[in-house]
């Protein structure tokens, strides 16, 4: 299977490359040769590459400056979305999006499924929700795989900047009135991998199991590098921010699971697996 990736320096670019080529030739795309704001900057990819599978990792992530640039936030998330699915359907090739728990405001109390009604509450998720369906609208042959709480070697993600905070400080607040689902990129593109090889294309959830708060997040953080940093609960109007967050953004991910014959391990086991190994994948 020959794929092509964009935004494969990112995050989960990486993992990406990592997981794909083991079971094929995979082809990088990412700034600034390739701007999928731009259909002529990529098409020529397609020409040269007549990929079999076409992923598109490559995002605006920046929530709090998307409050600020919605222009730049929707023409990455939104326009570049459409371009790389467009580009895939003129070439009758299945498309990968990545999407967010963000699309969704927080208020239920139970996980979220894939057909829950998406109601976003900052800009970035107005952006990806949009990218959601510009990937439905190009693309009959998409995958659209939402997330959370993304961590993975390379990234500025919340484990890094607990993990660093915890080096310098004994002591931390941390919000404990958001719920999410931490997911270990690595595990990720497992996930995406899997689905890639049925044709049930569509809308799923893939996070690693479980919930946890912010605060009981950075705890396991923090105990299981073996820090001696001790958390404080706070809530979440001590860290102001210009970007709404969902309070409840727990993502279910049995439709995944029913898809793949995969199930995603539990976020503890995925952490702990990411900070043993985290030197070497750095
Ligand atoms: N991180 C999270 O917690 C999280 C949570 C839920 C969902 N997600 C979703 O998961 C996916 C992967 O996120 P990630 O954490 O891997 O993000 P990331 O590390 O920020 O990687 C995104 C990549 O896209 C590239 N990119 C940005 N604009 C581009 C453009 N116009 N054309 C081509 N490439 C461009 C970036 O390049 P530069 O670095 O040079 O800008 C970067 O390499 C995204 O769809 C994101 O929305 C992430």
């Amino acid at each position: 299977m020959r794929t092509l990736i964009f935004g494969a320096k990112g995050q989960l670019g990486r993992q990406l490359q990592k997981v794909f080529s083991t079971a094929g030739e995979v082809h990088v795309a990412d700034l600034p040769e390739a701007d999928i704001r731009d259909d002529q900057s990529i098409q020529p990819l397609f020409e040269r590459v007549s990929p079999e599978l076409v992923i598109n990792a490559a995002a605006y992530t920046d929530v709090e400056g998307a409050e600020d640039n919605l222009k730049d936030a929707f023409l990455v998330n939104e326009t570049g979305a459409r371009n790389v699915a467009e580009l895939a359907a003129h070439h009758r090739v299945p498309v990968i999006y990545f999407s967010t728990d963000f699309v969704f405001d927080g208020s239920k109390d139970t996980p979220y499924l894939p057909e829950d009604p998406v109601a976003p509450l900052s800009i970035y998720g107005r952006s990806k929700a949009a990218g959601e369906q510009a990937t439905r609208r190009a693309n009959s042959l998409h995958f659209i795989l939402r997330t959370a709480w993304l961590y993975g070697p390379g990234g500025n993600n919340f484990v890094e900047k607990i993990l660093r905070a915890a080096a310098e400080r004994d002591h931390l607040q941390v919000v404990e009135d958001e719920i999410g689902s931490p997911t270990h990129a690595l595990d990720l593109a497992e996930a995406a991998f899997y689905l890639s090889r049925t044709k049930k294309y569509g809308v799923y959830h893939a996070v690693n199991s479980g919930a946890v708060s912010r605060c009981d997040f950075a705890r396991a953080i923090v105990n299981a590098a073996e820090l001696n940093t001790r958390i404080e609960a706070c809530d979440a109007s001590v860290y102001p921010t210009k970007a709404p967050r969902p309070t409840y953004g727990v993502l279910d991910g049995a439709a995944l699971e029913r898809a793949t014959g995969q199930k995603m391990r539990p976020w503890k086991e995925a952490l702990i697996d990411y900070l043993q190994n985290r030197e070497e994948n750095a």
